[in-house]
């Protein structure tokens, strides 16, 4: 048995003094059952659960929100979700990133509206077979959505176990260690208010950087507080530096206000998304990034440079803008109404780019 928390955080003592803070102190979330409507017999919606779940990895709550909003409304159910076309999906996730999470999220809508008459299924194990579902979303699922008294651990439950266990292995390596805590910990009795219990403490009073821990209630028996460094705690395996790479984008307009756009190969990096022609950055930056490589002779000017931050590396791309082309688009590429543009699947970094040549053209415009 891993050395959990101190004598004052046996299993059951944490999980009954954490449901009853989570009881009075739990966040609303638009995709959250609360306890007073679990308790008077509400089951979550297990479309819901799932959508939120695969919104919420890698992207923060306040960011998923108006997305999950926006794609409830539009698709109330996960027959809706299937029906609709791959690119309807990929301009409603645009902005939230990672997208392959979208291209997953048509997959298993598929599957389970195809192949599973609109059920999810209700265990971790069959969970997993799902596309885009890993270890962490099944585990979710089955606890949120089933009742399941599954092992949930994102980075918020992490560094909470770290730091009541004070665990001295760095991550990702203390990740089995710390499931294997969770799971003891894990009630069977509301598993699913258990874990989002341990999110929002992580979210609010065991942040990571000056913890509220007077506020906390598993403060007693906590091992780091107890040591007096609950700051030191998850450790951190250092990370090797991210590489820099530099590319250049080329953003023309026709006469018309047209935008000449291209679609992203549907695999790799913003795989399926729109883009305005660059030179190849997504691998390594290799060859020209000025002026010298535009798709075509056309009148550029330098109109600034954007960057943004890739989990693997960063990117700075220098924008270059050419008004009054005429022709033809090339093979590949088609000429996209300016009132289109805003509704066009754009990656944050190409809408930084558009931004910097043309302001206001990815944006709506109120009627
Ligand atoms: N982060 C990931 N999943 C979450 C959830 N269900 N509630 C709050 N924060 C989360």
């Amino acid at each position: 048995m891993p050395a959990a928390a101190g004598e004052g955080n046996r299993p059951f003592a944490v999980a009954e003094r954490l449901l009853a803070w989570y009881d009075r102190h739990h966040r609303e979330l638009p995709w959250r059952t609360p306890p007073a409507r679990l308790a008077a017999g509400v089951r979550p919606d297990p479309y819901r659960v799932w959508l939120s779940e695969v919104m919420l990895q890698q992207t923060t709550v306040e960011a998923v929100k108006r997305y999950f909003a926006a794609f409830t409304e539009r698709w109330p159910t996960v027959g809706d979700l299937a029906a609709a076309s791959n690119d309807d999906i990929m301009r409603a996730w645009a902005g939230l990133g990672y997208y392959s999470r979208a291209r997953n999220l048509k997959a298993c809508a598929d599957h389970v509206a195809g192949k599973l008459g609109g059920h999810f299924p209700d265990s971790e194990e069959t969970l997993r077979e799902l596309p885009g579902v890993g270890t962490y979303t099944a585990a979710a699922i089955a606890a949120i959505a089933f009742d399941r008294p599954a092992a949930v651990v994102d980075a918020n439950v992490e560094r909470v176990v770290a730091r009541l266990a004070r665990i001295d292995t760095p991550l990702p390596a203390a990740k089995s260690q710390m499931r294997e805590i969770m799971a003891e910990m894990t009630p069977q009795r509301r598993p699913g208010d258990f874990a989002q219990a341990m999110m929002d403490l992580g979210a609010t009073i065991c942040t990571p950087r000056r913890p509220r821990c007077m506020l906390c209630p598993l403060n007693t028996g906590c091992a780091a507080l107890e040591a007096g460094d609950p700051e030191l705690y998850p450790i951190k395996a250092e990370k090797a530096p991210r590489p820099h790479r530099r590319g250049a984008a080329f953003v023309a307009l026709r006469t018309d206000g047209a935008m000449l756009m291209r679609t992203r190969p549907p695999k790799g990096m913003l795989g399926g998304m729109t883009e305005v022609p660059t030179t190849g950055w997504g691998a390594r930056a290799d060859g020209a990034t000025d002026v010298s490589a535009a798709p075509f002779a056309a009148a550029w000017r330098r109109a600034g440079t954007v960057s943004h931050v890739f989990t693997h590396f960063t990117l700075d791309l220098e924008v270059f803008a050419a008004s009054g082309v005429a022709g033809r688009a090339p093979p590949g590429h088609r000429w996209v109404p300016a009132e289109e543009i805003p509704g066009e699947a754009l990656p944050s970094l190409i809408k930084k780019a558009i931004e910097a040549a043309v302001p206001g053209a990815t944006m709506r415009v109120k009627r």
